[in-house]
């Protein structure tokens, strides 16, 4: 059984230990699946004000959805919508404080008000987007990027 334990100390060393259980959880494990699932259940239950944890996957065309937590969501995205076609083709981090001012955004979520979406690539591949939201305006900061595209390397690191 995989025990949570709760974050404690400043913002960056929660995320330290965050980051320390989503190694322990993809430990030895390579299925991307099975690690996108266990990573979106972790991230979810244990950071404050989030809606909607999950992936999207590259199907060699567009985004399809993958293991999420949160409300049911968008199947597909094309690589030009949204602020998850944004990540995938800039293949930078988008951080996102109001979604309604970003031109494009896709509410698959009408709760959604900030969003951070963190693009997936290993060996030049776009893998797919790992994408955070919250019900909160502005909700992520640079410390929860920083935190979030290191869960999102573990996530790369384990497919082999
Ligand atoms: N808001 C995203 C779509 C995915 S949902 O947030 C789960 C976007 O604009 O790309």
């Amino acid at each position: 059984m995989f025990a949570t334990s709760s974050l404690t100390g400043s913002k960056p060393e929660q995320y330290a230990q965050l980051l320390d259980q989503a190694r322990a959880l993809v430990h030895g494990e390579g299925d991307r699946i099975a690690n996108a699932a266990n990573l979106a259940a972790l991230v979810y239950h244990a950071l404050p004000d989030l809606n909607w944890v999950g992936f999207y996957l590259h199907d060699g065309k567009e985004l399809v959805v993958g293991p999420f937590q949160g409300l049911p969501a968008c199947v597909r995205i094309p690589l030009h919508k949204g602020v998850c076609g944004a990540a995938a083709t800039q293949r930078q981090t988008q951080r996102i404080d109001d979604v309604d001012a970003f031109p494009g955004h896709i509410a698959c979520d009408s709760a959604s008000r900030s969003e951070l979406v963190v693009p997936l690539v290993k060996h030049d591949q776009l893998i797919g987007v790992f994408d955070i939201d919250s019900p909160v305006l502005a909700r992520f900061d640079a410390d929860d990027q920083a935190g979030l595209e290191a869960i999102a390397q573990v996530f790369l690191d384990a497919l082999g």
